[in-house]
């Protein structure tokens, strides 16, 4: 054995499996292992297991497995021989020197230099927040925002003097290669030659990945100038769809509450902490994905967002909806006050009102649902809208009880009955779920269908398959004709069929009189069938259904206005599909 496979193992007899991943995946004793929801994929049930005897992990569920140093590079995305170097370092392991193809340690070599160079200026910002003249202004506005030394310190706070180059010619006096700092995004390339510095005059944020390594920055300005912030760049250690800030001094936090609150900027997150609360992180003024969930799931049951009142804000929840859902991970939204965020409202409440507030919570699909329901209108319409928009919502989700929930729930508030709802839900799911769904629903519920297609339709059944008269007579099917000729016939039809006399196409074909009539009839007689024998059930119930439908919205135009008489009619029609 090498000398580097020894330290392998050697790493591995000093690691607890269920410990290491368990800091990062909640993990429940389960007989000899344990056992969590995946953070590899998406999942509701737990089939991600660890084997401490083994050493092991595996997933049942997506398949990912391996050892610990799987587990890391999985889950850090990162290469073996990082994994190695970080887990050494964890477990206090000597590695030997290794021999690398070139192109992995070109890679390995690069990150660790982008990192260093990031943890450098970072450390050189924070000097000359916390201990230079040059800091002073920085220090009075942190103060004045209430963000004192603990957060300075915990976070690395820091501040970017105004001057083109001081980092620039800081990073140079320590000898770093300026284009390895131009790659970590800290400083430009001038147009001519030379270099110039990204961030100038303003407060500097590290963020920081779970690792507790600094990713990239963000930087605000100390005014109103804009743009407010700027942050890195993406870059081969940054990436603003996976980070979130904060999450690596609070994921302690979260893993005891169970909870994470999910807050738009750097200075919420830090405003919270000022007051004691350490559940918070913030995406990086970008959208939520699915990464950052599936990151927040490994320690967290719960999230609750909190996006900022305005259109923009409760937009970004809304996307943020089936993401949670997709996920597995339950999801709430917490909503303040018109104009507050979570950073001036805690400080003018403080951190009981502040609770308070997160104690009043709306599951996402509430907040959801109340938004629709304020900005759908009024009477047959909005109720057309609510249900084109909430039943790909409810189709979606995972859970069959969750379902029922907030099937019911659209019900009381939308004033429409759950019967009518659930057979919604049902023709969707038949149907070619998706883009057709809002046609079609619209144009059952309103009455305004393909011309000529029920038509052909009836037509044909009727003609190869007489005995359906019955069911299209009594079912009104006639409602569904939009070609005056075929309107005829079957008015005819109608009338023979009311007094019981013989309805087979010939014996109609004999009685009719008008020409127009008879030749369509004749034609039909001549045409093949459209639908198989097997079908004919099918091509009934659907007839039916729409006419149903197209009665449902009518009664509902005429007793706009009064729910009790609306449900008692959505009843009615239920009872009469069957
Ligand atoms: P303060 O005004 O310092 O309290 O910050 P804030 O976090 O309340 O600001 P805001 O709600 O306007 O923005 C929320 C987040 O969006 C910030 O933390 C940034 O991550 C991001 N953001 C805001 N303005 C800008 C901008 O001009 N450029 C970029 N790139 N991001 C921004
Ligand atoms: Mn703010």
């Amino acid at each position: 054995m090498d000398a580097y496979q020894s330290a392998k193992e050697e790493i591995k007899r000093s690691a607890n499996i269920a410990e290491l991943i368990g800091q990062y995946v909640q993990l429940k004793k389960a007989g000899q292992n344990y056992l969590g929801l995946c953070p590899f994929h998406s999942e509701k049930a737990p089939s991600f297991t660890v084997s401490p005897s083994k050493q092991m992990f595996h997933c049942f569920g997506c398949k990912k497995g391996g050892d610990i140093f799987g587990f890391w590079m999985e889950y850090h995305k990162v290469p073996f021989s990082q994994a190695m170097m970080d887990l050494a370092e964890k477990y206090h392991v000597t590695l030997p020197q290794r021999k690398l193809t070139p192109s992995q340690r070109k890679k390995m070599e690069l990150r660790e230099s982008l990192s260093d160079i990031n943890s450098m200026a970072a450390d050189y910002y924070h000097h000359i927040l916390a201990a230079t003249e040059e800091g002073r202004q920085a220090r009075e506005y942190l103060d004045k925002r209430s963000l004192g030394r603990e957060v300075v310190e915990e976070f690395l706070l820091g501040y970017a003097p105004s001057g083109w180059d001081n980092l620039t010619r800081f990073l140079r006096g320590k000898k770093i290669d300026m284009e390895k700092a131009v790659q970590a995004g800290l400083i430009i390339t001038k147009k001519g030659s030379g270099y110039y510095d990204r961030f100038r005059d303003r407060i500097i944020f590290p963020i920081h990945n779970i690792r507790g390594e600094v990713a990239g920055f963000g930087g605000r300005v100390l005014d109103e100038s804009l743009p407010k912030y700027l942050n890195s760049p993406e870059t081969p250690i940054f990436h603003k769809g996976e980070l979130l800030y904060g999450l690596h001094s609070a994921y302690q936090a979260i893993r005891e509450s169970g909870r994470v609150l999910i807050v738009e900027g750097y200075t919420d997150v830090l405003a919270l902490r000022m007051h004691g609360f350490k559940e918070a992180v913030a995406t990086l003024g970008t959208a939520l994905t699915k990464e950052h969930i599936r990151r927040l799931k490994g320690y967290a049951r719960e999230a609750v967002v909190v996006f900022d009142a305005d259109t923009a804000g409760k937009g970004a929840a809304i996307k943020s909806l089936p993401l949670f859902q997709n996920e597995g991970l339950s999801s709430k939204v917490m909503v303040l006050p018109e104009g507050d965020d979570p950073d001036s409202f805690i400080n003018r409440k403080g951190l009981d009102g502040f609770l308070n507030c997160l104690a009043e919570s709306v599951p996402i699909f509430e907040f959801y649902l109340d938004l629709k329901l304020s900005g759908a209108g009024e009477g047959i319409e909005g109720q057309i809208n609510i249900l084109e928009e909430m039943i790909p919502v409810l189709s979606d989700l995972h859970s069959e009880s969750h379902r029922l929930l907030y099937v019911r729930r659209l019900s009381e508030r939308g004033g429409i009955a759950e019967s009518v709802i659930l057979s919604e839900l049902r023709n969707h799911r038949i149907s070619d779920p998706g883009q057709d769904q809002e046609r079609n629903l619209r144009k059952k519920l309103s009455g305004t269908r393909a011309k000529g297609l029920d038509d052909l339709h009836m037509l044909n059944l009727f003609v190869h398959f007489p005995h359906t008269i019955g069911r299209l007579m009594d079912g009104d099917c006639r409602l569904l004709l939009s070609d005056p000729t075929v309107m005829e016939l079957f008015e005819f039809i109608h009338e023979i069929y009311k007094k019981g006399e013989k309805t087979t196409p010939d014996a109609i074909l004999e009685r009719l009189e008008g020409e127009a009539a008879r030749e369509r009839l004749r034609e039909a007689m001549l045409s093949p069938p459209i639908y198989p024998d097997e079908a004919v059930e099918q091509a009934l119930k659907e007839l039916e259904n729409k006419v149903n439908k197209i009665k449902l919205s009518e009664s509902l135009i005429k007793t706009q206005g009064n729910l009790e008489e609306k449900n008692r009619i959505l009843m009615l029609k239920r009872d009469m599909q069957g």
